[in-house]
């Protein structure tokens, strides 16, 4: 498989992912005296959250965790583990989750219920991209703040990958077979969602 027709170039990222940073900087001045806690959900939200992290001038730490759910597949295995340490000690703490896409919603609907039920003071996801599911999601998540929506396809890139590969594309792509589709731009536009 490899790269296909653009989706959302890099200065679309950069733009999106600065407003949003904005807005979770603007949305903490009402805790402005406890640090955040920034749960990234590697890999995929690793370029996501090294840029949107940038854009956030508080105090943070981060506590990253990482989870699988795809094995190689454009379809979901259906379960998500949870490896490595998840952090324990969020009682109290200004929780943000960051992911790279909302999809199936089985990811961040674990993971909120694992952390919620350590009591933090609040709780909040950012993911860069949402996928449309006309037939809804696997488990329903709100997500805080969403950098696009997209339609229900598989894409690839900045931190996204197939099969391990092609998260260091700096953009995100339609993933597609070799040879074969033309390099015509996607019918589908992402729409910038203002959470
Ligand atoms: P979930 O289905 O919402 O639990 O999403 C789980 C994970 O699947 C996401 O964090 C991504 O790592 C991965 N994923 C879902 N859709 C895509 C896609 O279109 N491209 C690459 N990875 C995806
Ligand atoms: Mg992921």
């Amino acid at each position: 498989m490899e790269i296909g027709p653009e989706l959302i170039n890099q200065q679309q990222l950069a733009v999106r992912i600065n407003q949003m940073g904005e807005q979770i900087t603007r949305d903490l001045q009402h805790h402005r005296h406890t640090p955040l806690t920034l749960v990234p959900v590697l890999t995929g939200a690793l370029v996501f959250t090294a840029d949107l992290i940038r854009s956030i001038p508080v105090k943070m730490s981060i506590r990253p965790v990482t989870t699988a759910s795809y094995h190689g597949a454009t379809e979901s295995s259906g379960k998500v583990d949870i490896r490595g340490d998840l952090p324990t000690d969020l009682a109290g703490a200004h929780v943000l989750i960051t992911d790279d896409i909302l999809d199936s919603g089985r990811t961040l609907g674990l993971l909120s219920r694992v952390i919620r039920s350590q009591n933090p003071a609040s709780l909040r996801i950012a993911v860069l991209l949402r996928k449309n599911k006309p037939l809804g999601r696997e488990e329903h998540v709100d997500a805080d703040y969403v950098g696009f929506d997209i339609e229900d396809e598989f894409v690839v890139g900045y931190g996204l990958d197939y099969d391990g590969y092609f998260r260091n594309h700096p953009a995100i792509g339609l993933l597609r077979a070799p040879d074969t589709a033309p390099d015509t731009a996607p019918n589908t536009h992402p729409r910038d969602t203002l959470a």
